[in-house]
């Protein structure tokens, strides 16, 4: 979706009106209702004799109006249109120009790598005619850049995660951070499994063990001039878990290509970075790995040694997410100092969908002030977060009768809850109040579409940590 600022209506286009109002008498109603047209959200009518597209939204501005952009352009899909007119004047300076943007773009997303090239989708152009409006082009401008910079990010996050395990494995993962680090200038350092061999990262190295692909550490670095605060992202790179020994049921199975969703949502905010010129210092460290079955496959029983020293014992091989986290913490909290805030993001639990159901990311940490900045900017940007309490008597849910701790709990109940206290257990005493815990299991892949979020990945995590980082660094720049 290209998106162009004119006051030229071009011959061939079509356009796009919202309607969130239908005036009892008007001509306008009498047809659309003629038409079959109601105000139920996201319903369209398309009159093919004016070129016009009525699209019914809630109201003309955020999540409402996000919504129905998506469905207007989801509506002309298999349609010749590939020109949408929209002009401001219309809407007397109520229609939110970076909802409509956001909408249209993030609406307008289909996965057509491996369709046949007939198949494939073709790229449409949306003029927004802004003559008459409150607006000035360069505020327009700005304003569209800005939505560009993250939308399409988002997009390319829904690419990575969408493409299939056979041709998205660690390497590529690290081919994919290398090329875009030289593009925007990030430091990119690679690991492999002999550098993680030598810094005693066993229990990542244990869950890719029985992979014919290599796993990787993948840290991506962006260090602008001056920065106000300094984060680490931490993401789950799994290109594929089958489970390991403790395998997954073949209907589980699919769509386990979305595992990596927590690694490319963390690649997704490291690329908007220098474009967004953020003042902040960002680490992205990623745990690129293949959860495969083997002959040298790690076991349940098996007691694997992290980085920092504490044993695991292996009760569940599926559970290999915090396996490969708990290491990337260590690596983290003993690589880089005194950073403000550490996120990790992970598609880590079944037990989150069970909690908050499939649209919603599961938020967890010590720290209410932190997480009140999280439901913030979740609030600003639209994604869907909610927060998942810790209580004491969990506390020994994790105890191992042989080694430090164990990888699962013995009860299924408040699985997000335990997860995220297992990491817990990687999280040194002086940054417990930096750190928070994201579980988009639910979030970042749909089996079916909602909102403007397509049939697959949605991308979820970049519009929220995007919006959580401009929020913290406005703050800082407010205090000096
Ligand atoms: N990758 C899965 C979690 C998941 C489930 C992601 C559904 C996306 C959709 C994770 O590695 C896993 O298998 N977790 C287990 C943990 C259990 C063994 C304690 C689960 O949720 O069943
Ligand atoms: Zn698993
Ligand atoms: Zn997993």
């Amino acid at each position: 979706m290209q998106i162009v600022l004119s006051n030229k209506q071009p011959n061939e286009c079509l356009t796009l009106l919202f309607v969130t109002t239908l005036s009892p008498k008007s001509d306008q109603t009498k047809m659309l209702s003629k038409a079959g047209f109601s105000l139920k959200e996201g319903t369209t009518y398309l009159d093919i004799h004016h070129n016009i597209l009525y699209v019914a939204s809630r109201s003309l501005c955020c999540e409402d109006l996000k919504i129905s952009a998506a469905k207007a352009i989801q509506s002309i899909q298999k349609s010749s249109f590939t020109t949408l007119f929209i002009a401001l004047e219309h809407y007397q300076d109520k229609l939110d120009v970076k909802a409509l943007a956001e909408g249209l773009i993030l609406g307008d997303y289909y996965y057509t790598q491996y369709k046949h090239e007939s198949q494939k989708h073709q790229e449409r152009k949306t003029i927004i005619a802004y003559s008459g409006s409150m607006y000035t082009k360069n505020h327009l401008e700005e304003l569209l850049h800005e939505v560009e910079i993250i939308c399409r990010n988002v997009n390319f996050v829904r690419d990575i995660v969408n493409t299939p395990p056979q041709d998205y494995y660690p390497h590529i993962m690290a081919l994919d951070a290398k090329y875009l680090a030289k593009r925007d200038g990030l430091e990119c350092k690679i690991l492999g499994e002999h550098e993680m061999h030598e810094m005693g990262m066993n229990a990542i190295l244990s869950v890719g063990r029985a992979s014919v692909h290599e796993s990787h550490l993948i840290h991506l670095t962006y260090r602008p001039k001056n920065p106000k605060v300094k984060i680490v992202l931490l993401g789950k790179g799994l290109t594929y878990d089958s489970g390991g020994l403790s395998l997954k049921s073949a209907d589980s199975m699919v769509s386990m290509k979305c595992d990596k969703a927590g690694a490319s949502a963390v690649m997704g905010v490291m690329y908007t970075l220098k474009a967004l010129g953020l003042a902040c210092e960002v680490h992205g460290i990623i745990g690129a790995v293949e959860n495969m079955i083997g002959g040298n496959a790690y076991k349940p029983d098996d007691i694997l040694r992290a980085k920092n020293g504490m044993t695991i014992e292996v009760k569940n091989t599926d559970a290999e997410g915090r396996l490969v986290l708990a290491d990337c913490l260590c690596y983290a909290q003993d690589e880089i100092e005194d950073f403000d805030y550490i996120f990790d993001f992970s598609t880590l639990t079944g037990a989150s969908i069970v909690a908050l159901g499939s649209h919603t990311t599961a938020v967890m940490g010590h720290n209410d002030t932190l997480k009140n900045k999280i439901n913030t900017a979740a609030l600003q940007c639209g994604e869907l977060v909610g927060f998942l309490p810790y209580n004491r008597y969990f506390e020994n849910d994790l105890d191992s009768e042989i080694a430090d701790m164990v990888n699962t709990a013995s009860s299924r109940n408040g699985g997000a809850i335990t997860a995220s206290l297992f990491l817990d257990r990687f999280v040194k005493e002086k940054n417990k109040k930096k750190w928070l815990h994201f579980d988009m299991a639910g979030a970042a892949y749909a089996h079916k579409a909602w909102g403007y979020n397509p049939y697959g990945a949605s991308g979820a995590g970049v519009r929220l940590i995007v919006q959580f980082l401009k929020n913290i660094t406005k703050e800082s720049h407010s205090k000096l």
